[in-house]
């Protein structure tokens, strides 16, 4: 599969009005706003969600204050010897802080469902839910057994990592992140379920025994890496996979449509929030895998704008 072509003139011209630092704050303004009232008029209720979580529905205090089981939990998650590396410490998705903070752990369960509600006509909240499903409608055929080791490399608040549990509900399974806000939402999230184990590590170097796992995925987190970063990622999966194991990229689809003929003012919208969006979209990922140790990657279009690639480990 080949590369997208060169950014077109209109995101040449984008990227060069969002290096200007006020219209890229006001086009970063503008895109949370964007999707708060998305979520909002599909019935997400992001502003309250936010407020139960950040006080994990006590009534005490405040409303909204940050109930103290948090920095707790967060101190017990957070590998303290992590450095992070210097492109996850930019903004990302209109969050000054990036990932590493407790407002946008706290509403990326919101924001995804807002992201995803067009996908499919009528979809509306449950996009998010279905855009997960079809990921794994593709991936599931593909592979000869059911996984019984899986890592969910980039996991999030754990919504990626649940979607996998439910599909394999007897597999042990691994969530890596490097925000510990993120893994102590997840944690959260998924108190009842005890299959899983909430690892805070760089993809690139987990520290997670070599061989070991049966299914690597990765779940929408390639679009948010430079691609030196896409390609360790992907040589670490090489390493955690037994061989005959399988790597799994479900992600933004370079080559749909709708980005090829997205008007520009939304285009600078989205480049504003996703710093590596031009990084992605310009990785030859079929040959990242090869490199990687690799076989031939499949490739699987599983929504208008998302696709699933995976490989067997050589
Ligand atoms: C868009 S979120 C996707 C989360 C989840 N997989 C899902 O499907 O909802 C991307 C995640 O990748 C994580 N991430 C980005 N770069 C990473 C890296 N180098 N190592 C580990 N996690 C990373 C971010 O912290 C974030 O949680």
């Amino acid at each position: 599969m080949n590369a997208i072509a060169a950014p077109n003139l209109a995101s040449a011209m984008v990227n060069r009005l969002l290096a200007i630092r006020p219209l890229w704050t006001i086009a970063k303004r503008r895109a949370r706003k964007m999707m708060i009232d998305r979520a909002e008029t599909i019935g997400v209720p992001w502003r309250e969600t936010v407020i139960e979580m950040r006080s994990r529905g006590s009534d005490e205090g405040p409303a909204g204050e940050l109930a103290d089981e948090w920095q707790a939990e967060l101190a017990a998650i957070a590998n303290p010897h992590i450095r992070y590396p210097d492109y996850y410490q930019t903004s990302f998705h209109a969050y000054d802080e990036g990932n590493l903070g407790w407002l946008p752990a706290m509403e990326v369960e919101v924001a995804a469902k807002a992201v995803h509600a067009r996908l499919w006509p009528e979809a509306g909240a449950q996009g998010d839910a279905m855009l997960r499903q079809s990921y794994h409608n593709a991936l599931q055929p593909q592979l000869p057994v059911a996984p019984e080791k899986i890592v969910d490399l980039g996991c999030g608040v754990g919504m990626s990592t649940e979607t996998l549990q439910e599909r394999y509900p007897s597999a042990h399974l691994t969530g890596v992140d490097l925000s510990p806000y993120f893994l102590a939402v997840a944690q959260y999230r998924a108190q009842p379920r005890a299959q899983i184990t909430w690892h805070h590590a760089p993809a690139e170097a987990t520290g997670l025994p070599t061989a070991d796992y049966d299914l690597v995925s990765a779940c929408l987190m390639f679009h948010e890496l430079p691609q030196s970063a896409a390609k360790a990622i992907l040589r670490e999966a090489r390493r955690l996979l037994r061989p005959g194991g399988h790597m799994a990229i479900m992600d933004m689809n370079p080559q749909s449509e709708v980005y090829a003929t997205m008007p520009p003012f939304v285009l600078a919208l989205l480049k504003s929030t996703e710093p590596y969006l031009d990084e992605y979209f310009a990785l030859d990922i079929a040959q990242a895998f090869q490199e990687a140790g690799f076989k031939a990657p499949t490739v699987i279009y599983n929504s208008a704008r998302h696709r699933t690639i995976l490989a067997e480990a050589r």
